[in-house]
């Protein structure tokens, strides 16, 4: 089932005209970047600490729901360090020897950001360990008994890793992260601004109202709340003079069916089957995927965060269980 969803957090990298429109709204420094005060604040220090002692910065992990800014953070440490960004991700390293290559190719200083850092081979990864805590590569050269290892110096350079579950992750890596950051929900007022910013950077003109109608409808995810803010310059822009006010933020948000709480058709279709076919009765993350036709790792990685964050479903040792909260939301109890 491919429904296309406005909500998704996914960045759809296939599509080259969003992934230009995301790259050039997002912040480059620690001053443009909205929100993640406790992010920001830990890495300003170590940023200066690092700096002060000519060394590189320890490497960085940060995790947590998808659409919260990893990759931009990664893209302002690195500006802010002065140093080079070079950017992969987990499942792209299909041999250790492509990890080998990328790491012999960085230069004193620079960054590497891996996205989607959990999804790593178990080979590719093991090559990471030495490399991150000594700036070592062993590579074993020939084969069977004439078969020798030699270690090679690296670099000094900082890994960025970005992962969803940071229980996804081995503890031998998640142990050479010397700093790991939890990336927080955004509150309306950080998302309401991240809107004005984005919106005066495309040229749109928007209305205080209507970009706090808009955030409250992104799921507290500036990547959603950029997404909703181009489909509603669409619409303003077919259907009226181009400016966004609330009428017309509210008529686009009902044709992309984008509930007040942000939720879309795909998020009620999974509540909706959950309480029609199990009730209050835990139902397992399997059998949900089943019911709904999508992977178990979309709903834990895209549905489920924020429905947990609204408090709309609820994790069990035995399963997931749909709230009365969620079932009030659709019209599926009296209201007392
Ligand atoms: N665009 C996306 N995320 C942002 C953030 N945290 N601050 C400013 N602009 C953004």
């Amino acid at each position: 089932m491919a429904i296309e969803r406005v909500i998704d957090t996914n960045l759809h990298e296939e599509d080259p005209e969003e992934e230009a429109v995301e790259f050039s709204l997002r912040p480059t420094t620690f001053d443009e970047y909205i929100g993640q005060t406790r992010l920001k604040t830990n890495l300003k220090l170590a940023i200066e600490a690092a700096k002060k002692r000519g060394d590189v910065l320890d490497h960085i992990l940060l995790y947590g729901p998808p659409g919260l800014g990893k990759t931009t953070m990664a893209g302002v440490i690195a500006h802010e360090m002065n140093a080079n960004l070079r950017v992969t991700s987990g499942p792209s390293i299909e041999k250790a020897g492509d990890l080998a290559s990328i790491l012999t190719n960085l230069a004193d200083g620079d960054v590497l950001f891996i996205d989607e850092i959990h999804r790593l081979r178990r080979a590719v990864e093991e090559i990471l360990y030495s490399a991150m805590e000594d700036y070592k590569l062993d590579i074993v050269i020939g084969k069977g008994p004439a078969a020798r290892s030699v270690r090679l110096d690296l670099p000094h350079f900082t890994i960025i890793g970005a992962t969803t579950r940071t229980g996804a992750l081995a503890a031998p890596l998640r142990d050479r992260f010397g700093h790991q950051f939890r990336l927080e929900y955004y509150g309306d007022e950080d998302i309401q601004k991240i809107i004005e910013r984005s919106a005066r950077l495309l040229e749109s003109k928007i209305e205080p109202e209507a970009a706090q109608l808009l955030a409250t409808r992104s799921r507290l995810t500036p990547r959603i709340a950029n997404r909703l803010l181009k489909r509603v310059r669409d619409y303003a822009d077919v259907n009226g003079d181009g400016i966004i006010d609330t009428v017309t933020a509210k008529a686009a948000l009902t044709m992309l069916e984008v509930d007040d709480l942000g939720l879309d058709p795909a998020d009620r279709n999974m509540l909706t089957l959950m309480i029609e076919n199990y009730g209050d009765r835990p139902v397992g993350l399997t059998t949900i995927a089943a019911l709904t036709g999508d992977e178990p790792s979309t709903i834990e990685d895209f549905y489920e965060p924020y429905l947990m964050q609204l408090g709309m479903i609820e994790r069990t040792p035995r399963g997931r269980l749909v709230t009365l909260k969620a079932k009030k939301h659709l019209g599926k109890v009296r209201e007392s």
